[in-house]
């Protein structure tokens, strides 16, 4: 399959939700790159005063906006619900708006599977985790998993009502979903914010062993670069031949003991945390070949490796 990218003239504007984010500040970068104006969506454009200007310094003033986004999440009230409406209601205006041609969303592996020690999966883009939804819907809320099943059935809620507004109202404009694993690598956004595994790979590096990042990796699965991510995404919302896939970004497996081995080697004089050994890593396989296509068309390379990701995270607490 030759892909071509060519479904949106360069010089046309891309709107970016959650475009100060690890992902979405990645994706604005990617598409300015490629020539296309951007409307960078955030909460506060105030806060995100660093980023705007850097991206004036680096490409102009002329291709970048960034709009606010008022009643759009207030992250006390980032629930499944608020998702959900939030949801349709992006989706119903860009079905108003003939100029829209292509709309990604991002979901997560988490809406497709989770990991589990000693429980290998081979899984497929058809793959949902719904048990999720209903263990959330009775987890008690002072059980320490809550978060983590609310978060995810949100996600899967979230990507279930866009899928089902799409069937519904078939909307002249292409639409994909990219799933993104264990997302790490250089922020674009020289603020990132706190709570991204941008900011947790850090602190594991400067030595936090009981941080958010070994939490998050308990166990691993699998990990890719936020350039690929944002790569993927930016493919799918050009390329004609793509429209109601659903595309892994994931590119390799890995546990947190291969990211510590890879920052010993980059890193030989700086001490590093000791392997947390963890058994019965699962092995997780993924048909991950139309991903890694793209990918490798669109950039012209195969995926980042684990080192020069972990590697290039870090360059900011050097
Ligand atoms: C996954 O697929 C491989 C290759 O077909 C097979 O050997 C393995 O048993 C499968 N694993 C699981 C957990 O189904």
């Amino acid at each position: 399959m030759s892909y071509t990218f060519d479904r949106i003239a360069p010089g046309s504007l891309v709107l970016v939700t959650g475009a100060t984010g690890l992902i979405g500040s990645s994706a604005v970068i990617t598409l300015l790159d490629r020539g296309y104006k951007v409307r960078a969506a955030t909460r506060s454009v105030k806060k995100q005063r660093p980023f705007q200007q850097h991206l004036e310094d680096r490409y102009g003033k002329d291709v970048v906006e960034f709009v606010e986004f008022t009643d759009y999440l207030d992250p006390a009230s980032w629930d499944a619900i608020l998702k959900k409406a939030l949801t349709r209601t992006f989706l119903a205006a860009a079905a108003r708006a003939p100029q829209v041609k292509s709309v990604v969303f991002t979901s997560s592996r988490i809406a497709v599977y989770a990991p589990e020690f000693g429980k290998d999966l081979n899984l497929t883009v058809n793959n949902w985790a719904d048990y999720f939804v209903d263990q959330a819907r009775v987890v008690k809320e002072n059980d320490p998993i809550a978060p983590v099943l609310v978060y995810a059935a949100s996600k899967i809620r979230g990507e279930r009502v866009a899928w089902d507004f799409i069937k519904e109202h078939m909307p002249h404009f292409a639409f994909n979903v990219v799933l993104p694993d264990c997302v790490a690598g250089p922020a674009a956004n020289p603020t990132p914010g706190v709570y991204s595994t941008h900011t947790w790979l850090n602190d594991l590096f400067l030595g936090d062993a009981n941080g958010y990042a070994v939490g998050f990796m308990k166990p691993a699965a699998r990990f890719v670069d936020v350039r690929d991510t944002a790569s993927i995404h930016v493919a799918a919302l050009l390329e004609k031949q793509l429209d109601g896939q659903r595309l892994w970004a994931a590119a390799h497996k890995f546990t947190v003991d291969d990211i510590l081995a890879a920052w010993r080697e980059a890193f030989p004089g700086r001490e590093i945390l000791p392997d947390f050994k963890f058994e019965g890593q699962p092995d997780i396989n993924i048909d991950d070949e139309q991903s890694t296509a793209l990918l490798k068309a669109f950039k012209g390379e195969d995926w980042f490796s684990l080192k020069e990701t972990v590697v290039a995270n870090v360059q900011s607490v050097l």
